[in-house]
């Protein structure tokens, strides 16, 4: 098993936003977790890679385990560069006064096979050309939609061969929304990166990933292959829209 959660609690100063949840990823996935705003999704991906700090979530029982071994005591910033995990946040957290290069290069700082640097900028220009034609724009005059993209970008470009996208679907046209989901499929599919997707938008979530996770303030109320999720009648009701 790559990542394993396990009856993972979580709480906010006496608040706990996470009542033991478990879940488990193999390398090459894509699992999605799904649920409402407040569910505690955000929350789970920065338990995982204990960014952004100022309040972060605490972890107060149960474990993660990366290939069996537990990362709790693994200091945030070796999550990415020893571990390879990286984050694509939900409000995105790009430098807006970089351009999207610098942005993208300013990613790899703590990487250590600085000789696949131009490699994977390459790769990124290639799976998102929107971002090639405007990398010497400044980041903060991109749309929210190509913004997503560069988040993406980065996560990769920082060396992430496990992404934790935070609601990439979110503020996109749906042409958009569809485009980037291809492109993130080739990423998984081509360059073998394995995906844990946290949408609101469980439609496009549960089309895109092998496997999901229903997540309800702070548990784990259903879990399945995404057609069997898809066709649950309380996913349907609750997440599909009838
Ligand atoms: N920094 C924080 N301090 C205190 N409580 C927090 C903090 N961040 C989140 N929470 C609370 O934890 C719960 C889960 O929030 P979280 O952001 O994980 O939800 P989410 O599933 O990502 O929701 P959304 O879809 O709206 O992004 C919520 O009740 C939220 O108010
Ligand atoms: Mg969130």
């Amino acid at each position: 098993m790559l990542l394993s959660v396990q009856n993972l609690h979580v709480k906010y100063g006496n608040i706990e936003a996470l009542h033991g949840i478990s879940f488990d990823i193999e390398e090459g996935e894509i699992v999605t977790l799904i649920g409402a705003n407040g569910a505690g999704k955000s929350t789970t991906l920065h338990t995982i890679t204990r960014l952004p700090p100022p309040e972060a979530p605490r972890v107060t029982a149960g474990d993660i385990l990366f290939r069996g071994q537990s990362i709790l005591g693994v200091p945030p910033h070796k999550i990415v560069s020893d571990l390879h995990i990286a984050l694509a946040p939900e409000g995105r957290h790009i430098f807006g006064n970089l351009t999207v290069r610098e942005n993208l290069q300013l990613a790899t700082y703590a990487r250590k096979d600085r000789a696949n640097v131009q490699k994977d900028l390459d790769r990124v220009f290639e799976l998102f050309p929107r971002l090639m034609e405007r990398q010497k724009q400044r980041s903060e005059s991109l749309s929210g939609g190509e913004q997503q993209m560069l988040a993406v970008g980065r996560a990769f470009m920082s060396g992430g061969r496990v992404l934790l996208l935070d609601e990439p679907s979110m503020g996109l046209a749906p042409l958009l929304m569809y485009e980037k989901f291809r492109t993130l499929k080739r990423l998984n599919q081509e360059e073998g990166i394995t995906i844990l997707l946290v949408e609101q938008n469980a439609r496009i979530a549960l089309q895109f990933a092998h496997r999901g996770y229903v997540l309800d303030t702070g548990e784990i109320v259903a879990a399945g292959t995404s057609a069997q999720l898809a066709a649950d009648p309380e996913v349907k009701k609750a997440y599909l829209g009838g």
